[in-house]
């Protein structure tokens, strides 16, 4: 394990390793609280293994359902039942059979245009938190999900967009993607991804390791910006790592 930058690194042997870790460190935040619990996932690939186990047995009872709240960092702006919208994926792989509906809370897909997604859902996180201003003793999540795209994106934190700079907004629409799907995105910015006790990102895969180079060599990229105000952990597989990564 490497601590950098406030920023830990923690390697496994693979995909299904990666996805047991991440599994036992959700879990055991939200066994940290007796009072409510926060969860905000993501999309893209990297997280579905961990989707699938915290749907078994063995995970899912570990989870008290009704103080769990789901929200999601971004989201495509698809329909609601469109197996590209990032929470229908999480979702259909978990959610939907174990969580209330009441406490899922997606980023709303059918409005004119993703601002006016990003103002609902900026006011939605604001009436669950109880605030308009983030306090850094009283985080918004316990938990943080990411991902890092082949660009060096995170959520929908594209490089050089504005978003990215964005220090007021808690959510912004995003009117074009750097990637696959090229539809208009809604995301959290920097501020509220990082309003968490724990930011877990998942890295796993050869396709990943020159991209990772790029965050670890500390390049100005989204994926590297992100930063939890309390822990933030880097999942790696060891296909994902660097040749000249050296644990310490
Ligand atoms: C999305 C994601 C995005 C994702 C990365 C990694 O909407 O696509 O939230 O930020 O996490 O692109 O995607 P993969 O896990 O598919 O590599």
């Amino acid at each position: 394990m490497t601590l950098s930058e406030n920023r830990q690194i923690i390697v496994v042997s693979d995909a299904k390793a990666l996805a047991k870790a991440a599994a036992e460190r959700v879990i055991a935040r939200i066994g940290a609280k007796t009072e409510r619990v926060a969860i905000c996932l993501t999309g893209g690939s990297s997280p579905k293994q961990l989707y699938q186990l915290l749907a078994t047995d063995a995970y899912r009872s570990q989870i008290p359902w009704d103080h769990v709240h789901w929200f999601i960092g971004d989201e495509r702006f698809l329909p609601a039942d469109d197996p590209l919208n990032n929470m229908a994926m999480a979702r259909h792989i978990f959610l939907d059979r174990f969580a209330p509906a009441a406490n899922i809370h997606p980023i709303p897909t059918d409005t004119a245009d993703p601002q006016e997604a990003a103002r609902r859902y900026e006011s939605e996180l604001q009436s669950f938190y109880g605030a308009k201003e983030l306090d850094p003793a009283r985080p918004l999540f316990d938990v943080v999900l990411m991902g890092v795209g082949p660009d060096g994106h995170t959520a929908s934190l594209f490089p050089d967009y504005p978003a990215i700079e964005e220090t007021q907004r808690w959510v912004v629409g995003v009117p074009k993607a750097h990637v696959e799907p090229f539809v208009p995105r809604v995301t959290l910015t920097l501020p509220a991804l990082g309003s968490c006790h724990e930011m877990l990102f998942e890295v796993s895969g050869s396709d990943k390791r020159k991209i990772l180079t790029r965050v670890l060599a500390g390049e100005n990229l989204p994926a590297h910006r992100a930063r939890s105000i309390g822990e933030t952990i880097w999942l790696v597989d060891r296909a994902a790592l660097p040749e000249n990564f050296r644990e310490r």
